[in-house]
């Protein structure tokens, strides 16, 4: 089963088959992967191979597997995904490591994180500093109940305030009060051919994609209404697009960030920019 379905899964174009394979197998099997190889000669039920079959069928038709499985790893903790929210990235973790690096000798700190999808970020920064408190944003309802449920499993939902609106205007009027504000916003211009079909069909169009041709356009916007926010010295921290970084430094500069820094992801793009609102 595990052969058959990873050749066929190939044949479809599905990179890594065998290991996508594995994980929808022990997840309708309800066991660990390692099970797999540790029952290796255990025949299968009828009904057993109906559920591998619809879920690899699934797949071979490019939905994803993070929403096959109901949840993605991130920054070591499991993260409830569905079709409202965008599947975790594991270069997003890139920036919780920034925050939660620059916030540790904080006392008390106020994060905001707007876009916040399945609440991958806010959840991972809250989890990692049990002092923290957090507001996040979103336009998508669907998303803030995911989020809402993250923060709850991972028990930070009391430290959380969940707003629905569009980037900062949630938190208008409340001046000087946090200390980082963070995003990974849509930075994908329609019709980018790089844009992975599973990816295009699958993930919701309101977390991918920025509504014009200018991928930080909301990196800037949010920059902008971040400022008032602050605190002195608090701090902005943006995941970016592909070869959008230096032009990210330029904006937060203009605005008068300082420090602005840039961070490369582990295949060597940089991806993570950074600024500090002067004193
Ligand atoms: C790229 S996803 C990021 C989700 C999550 N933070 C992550 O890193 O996996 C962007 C999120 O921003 C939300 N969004 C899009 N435009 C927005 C806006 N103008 N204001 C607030 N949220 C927005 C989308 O609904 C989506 O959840």
């Amino acid at each position: 089963m595990l052969r058959r379905s990873t050749a066929w899964l190939e044949k479809r174009g599905i990179e890594n088959p065998r290991f996508d394979v594995e994980l929808l197998m022990a997840h309708a099997l309800g066991v660990k992967r390692l099970d797999l190889y540790l029952q290796f000669d255990r025949p299968l039920e009828d009904a057993e191979l109906a559920s591998v079959r619809a879920l690899v069928s699934k797949r071979g038709d490019q939905e994803p597997a993070a929403y096959l499985l109901g949840h993605k790893d991130f920054y070591s903790l499991p993260f409830a995904v569905d079709a409202r929210v965008l599947i975790p990235r594991p270069e997003t973790e890139l920036l919780v490591e920034h925050a939660v690096a620059a916030l540790e000798g904080v006392d008390a700190p106020r994060v905001a994180d707007v876009g916040t999808g399945s609440g991958c970020i806010v959840v991972s920064v809250l989890h990692a500093l049990p002092e923290a408190t957090g507001v996040a944003t979103d336009v998508s309802g669907g998303a803030l109940t995911v989020a809402a449920a993250n923060a709850e499993t991972h028990g930070v939902r009391d430290r959380l305030t969940l707003l629905q609106g569009d980037a900062l205007a949630p938190l208008e009027g409340r001046e000087g009060v946090l200390d980082a504000v963070l995003s990974n916003p849509p930075y994908i211009v329609r019709g980018d051919p790089s844009v992975a079909s599973d990816v295009a069909t699958h993930e919701p169009d309101v977390a991918l994609y920025v509504s014009g041709e200018d991928p930080n356009e909301l990196v800037e916007r949010i920059a902008r209404e971040a400022l008032p926010l602050l605190k002195a010295e608090g701090f902005v921290a943006f995941e970016v697009g592909h070869e959008s970084a230096q032009d990210a430094r330029a904006r937060l500069e203009t605005l008068g960030y300082l420090d602005v820094t840039i961070t490369p992801d582990l295949a060597g793009i940089e991806r993570i920019v950074a600024g500090r609102k002067p004193a």
